[in-house]
């Protein structure tokens, strides 16, 4: 009996080795599901079109290295030039009949899609912590909020889409009621997305649920960080049956298919998020309707006034959440001097309590996406070293990973009051009128978003007015959602306005169709 126990214990301990070793851990759980096996090919995931998974045929792949342990995590496919015109074609041939899918078949397939998408948030949640460093739970909330997107894109399409007009022509000087105008909205065709590292899933699906639900086709190009979330995502949209060629998923190097797509005569329409890439694709895309996020530099004005408790909460929330990886993230804190001292000790004291470390362990700051990206903010916090701010924490570094850093005087000569760290340093500027703060934030290229805190609701109103930005929140930090608010940015921040309602609007074209009726000849009595 004791022998027969050894041996169970030794084939136990064999069993767990062996799969520790040959299996990376996240790898176990989406196999072990069996859900997602037909993506991945055992060593590379696969790319898809035409409603299957497949290799390309260039035999080479694109690795993906995990921001924390900085080691190869995934791999993925790296497409040619010839299997983007293959999905193009796909694309182009499979939105036809989509179009004449009836509205409400539409939605059912996007709710369909939710609901497989949300039961496979811990998979799905999982990519996101290896490749992009996402904290655990955030990255499972990302897929929830996507599948709640995907939903609600669902619903508003049908309401929206649903509505046309109807206008008489004898509105118009010198014209009889001989004209019935009647308007209805119409797809694009071919929808291009591209979504950012940052939010790969849930800025993915809102771009894929408005194009579907308006009846068009979507071709998805995901960032190399975060393509592998985006391939499941994708999967679950696989799943819930759309036709065939109506989503594809292609992957590869930005140098080889980046412009090849974002030029490609087959698109209809691009929707980017992201950083100066987008800048250069508006450049060179051709003339179709162009919806871009393209980065920040929100700024925080805080009065005199202000409840200063609430001001530290939402910096902390605002300017430290994902380890400041977000476009609508508070990039620079313009106080009034009087309460500015306040306002820095209540900071710090929330900063000193934040935890650093990995995304498994749920670490409120983790590492930054990429070696590059932690070299960069640390050439800001350098130049802001040389030129006298004052470093509330000690900087440290190990790695990727950057403690959250609060700097105070910082001056407008810095190059941290201007350019966007995307890490976990925020500064502040002290200022000494409301005007100093609006000409600071008016003067970047910038104009995401930006907050005001004062219990003065008519200075926040003012304030808001003269703020040179598509969204001012008053009294809480910036943020995109609730994902069917109008979403925009003005100067170097973007391209049009997302929120769902928005975004089904930029997708389709307006089609007028015109009875003519012949003038009465005779009178109506
Ligand atoms: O990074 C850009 C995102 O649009 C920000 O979204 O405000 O929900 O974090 P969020």
């Amino acid at each position: 009996m004791i022998v027969l126990q050894l041996w169970l214990i030794l084939l136990l301990y064999l069993y767990t080795y062996q799969t520790i070793t040959y299996y990376p851990t996240d790898f176990l759980h989406t196999l072990s599901s069996g859900v997602f096996s037909e993506i991945f090919d055992g060593e590379v995931y696969k790319y898809y079109v035409d409603g299957e998974w497949k290799k390309s045929s260039s035999g080479k792949s694109v690795a993906i290295i995990n921001p924390t342990t900085r080691k190869t995590q995934y791999k993925v496919q790296a497409c040619t030039q010839e299997e983007v015109n293959k999905v193009m074609e796909m694309a182009k041939e499979a939105q036809k009949l989509w179009a004449r899918t009836p509205l409400w078949k539409r939605a059912e397939l996007l709710h369909k899609a939710a609901a497989i998408l949300k039961e496979h948030k811990a998979p799905i949640g999982e990519c996101l912590v290896k490749e992009i460093a996402k904290p655990a739970k955030d990255a499972v909330t990302e897929v929830v909020r996507s599948g709640d997107l995907i939903s609600y894109c669902a619903e508003e399409g049908v309401r929206i889409l649903g509505e046309g007009k109807l206008l008489v022509s004898d509105s118009f000087p010198g014209n009889e009621r001989t004209k019935y105008c009647l308007t209805s909205k119409i797809p694009l065709g071919v929808v291009l997305a591209i979504p950012p590292f940052n939010y790969p899933v849930n800025l993915a699906v809102s771009k894929i649920g408005p194009a579907l639900i308006a009846g068009n086709s979507l071709v998805l190009k995901p960032p190399t960080q975060g393509a592998v979330a985006c391939l499941h995502m994708v999967h679950c949209f696989h799943l819930a049956g759309f036709p065939k060629g109506l989503i594809s998923c292609i992957t590869g190097k930005g140098s080889e298919i980046g412009d090849f797509l974002t030029m490609h005569p087959g698109v209809n329409c691009i929707s980017f998020t992201g950083g100066d890439t987008g800048v250069a694709i508006s450049k060179k895309a051709s003339m179709i309707p162009l919806q871009m996020e393209l980065g920040g530099k929100d700024a925080c004005i805080v009065l005199e006034d202000a409840d200063l408790d609430l001001v530290a909460a939402n910096i902390i929330k605002g300017g430290f959440s994902y380890s400041g990886q977000r476009c609508t993230a508070v990039k620079v804190v313009l106080v009034m001097e009087s309460v500015a001292d306040e306002l820095v000790a209540k900071v710090n004291a929330k900063v000193a309590k934040l935890t650093v470390g990995p995304p498994e362990e749920n670490s409120d700051i983790t590492p930054v996406v990429s070696e590059s990206s932690a070299n960069f903010i640390e050439g800001l916090i350098m130049d802001a070293k040389e030129k006298g701010a004052t470093f509330c924490q000690e900087y440290k570094r190990e790695g990727n990973l950057i403690w959250p850093l609060f700097l105070d005087h910082v001056r407008p000569d810095m190059r941290i009051a201007w350019e966007e760290p995307f890490g976990p340093v925020l500064p502040v500027i002290r200022i000494n009128s409301i005007e100093e703060g609006i000409h600071h934030c008016n003067a970047s290229n910038f104009g995401l978003q930006g907050c005001v805190f004062t219990k003065d609701i008519n200075k926040a109103i003012l304030i808001s007015d003269a703020m040179e930005t598509g969204t001012v929140q008053i009294n809480s930090a910036p943020a995109r959602g609730p994902d069917h608010f109008p979403f925009q940015g003005i100067k170097d921040s973007g391209i049009g306005s997302q929120g769902i309602t928005n975004s089904i609007n930029m997708m389709t074209k307006i089609k007028s169709t015109v009875i003519n009726l012949p003038t009465p000849s005779y009178s109506m009595g």
